[in-house]
């Protein structure tokens, strides 16, 4: 397990925690299999009744790590732990929360679409710059967030890459709860317990049938990881992946 992702049992709360945060729990391939391991894990023990996802304060996740997808652009495309990771995410049976302390980029704004309940920071802001990279929606965010927040948000979001405050994020049916930045952990923490103290034979089978289109998430999560391999590739996505880390801040 790298060090920059954390997990802790917290009684029946598995709490798998980003933790790179020089540079803002942007997500390598190493961390993408380490939380696709703390999943599965979950999935496999019956003392796991509830995973927690957290990041650190003032960064839930800034996306995939961009020296990754530029290594990637020029290797084919292949990010075979970004895949495990979404089917781990897409198939997970214990109920997930999400503690955002802060941004939440591309996959940091699409893992909450298969979150069960969200707490967010008052001042935390949700955005997926995919197409101004060259890229496309993924995670089955081309499906879930048109269904959740209908399409017209959903496009102002996935591919006009306009960011949503935590506010908007409420209204667009992604985060429960919006509160100040120092108690957003303890409160979905707070989530957490309670899910887990509920009968878990009974939150498998209720959370199953609201799920209940999973077979076409998996595939879109295919569709669409075939796509993002090609637009790896793309001259576009060169240039922004190279244009982002040459940047002088
Ligand atoms: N991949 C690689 N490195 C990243 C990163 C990412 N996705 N996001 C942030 N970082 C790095 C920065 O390069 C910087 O590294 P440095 O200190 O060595 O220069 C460090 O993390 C801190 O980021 P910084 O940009 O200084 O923080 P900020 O608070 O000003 O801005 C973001 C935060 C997330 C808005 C900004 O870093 C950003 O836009 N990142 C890219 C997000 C993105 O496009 N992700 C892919 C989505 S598909």
């Amino acid at each position: 397990m790298p060090d920059s992702v954390v997990v802790t049992d917290d009684g029946g709360v598995r709490i798998v925690r980003m933790d790179r945060p020089e540079k803002k729990n942007a997500l390598t391939q190493p961390m993408y299999a380490a939380m696709t391991q703390a999943l599965r894990e979950a999935d496999a023990s019956a003392a796991v009744r509830c995973v927690m996802i957290a990041g650190s304060p003032g960064a839930f996740c800034a996306g995939a790590d961009i020296g990754e997808f530029l290594e990637a652009a020029q290797s084919g495309g292949l990010r075979p732990m970004t895949l495990e990771f979404l089917h781990a995410l897409a198939r997970n049976q214990k109920p997930l929360v999400a503690a955002v302390g802060g941004i939440a980029v591309g996959i940091g704004t699409t893992m909450l679409l298969h979150c069960d309940h969200v707490v967010a920071a008052t001042g935390a802001v949700f955005s997926t710059p995919f197409t101004k990279l060259g890229l496309i929606p993924e995670a089955a965010s081309s499906l879930l967030a048109p269904m959740r927040m209908g399409h017209a948000r959903a496009f102002a979001l996935l591919v006009m890459g306009r960011p949503l405050s935590a506010d908007e994020a409420k209204h667009a049916g992604i985060v429960n709860t919006v509160v100040d930045a120092a108690a957003v952990d303890d409160l979905a923490l707070q989530a957490a317990r309670e899910i887990a103290a509920l009968p878990a034979g009974a939150i498998a089978v209720a959370r199953k049938l609201m799920r209940g289109h999973l077979d076409d998430v998996v595939k879109r999560i295919d569709t669409e990881a075939t796509a993002f391999k090609e637009r790896l590739q793309s001259d576009e996505a060169r240039a922004a992946f190279t244009a982002f880390l040459a940047r002088k801040k």
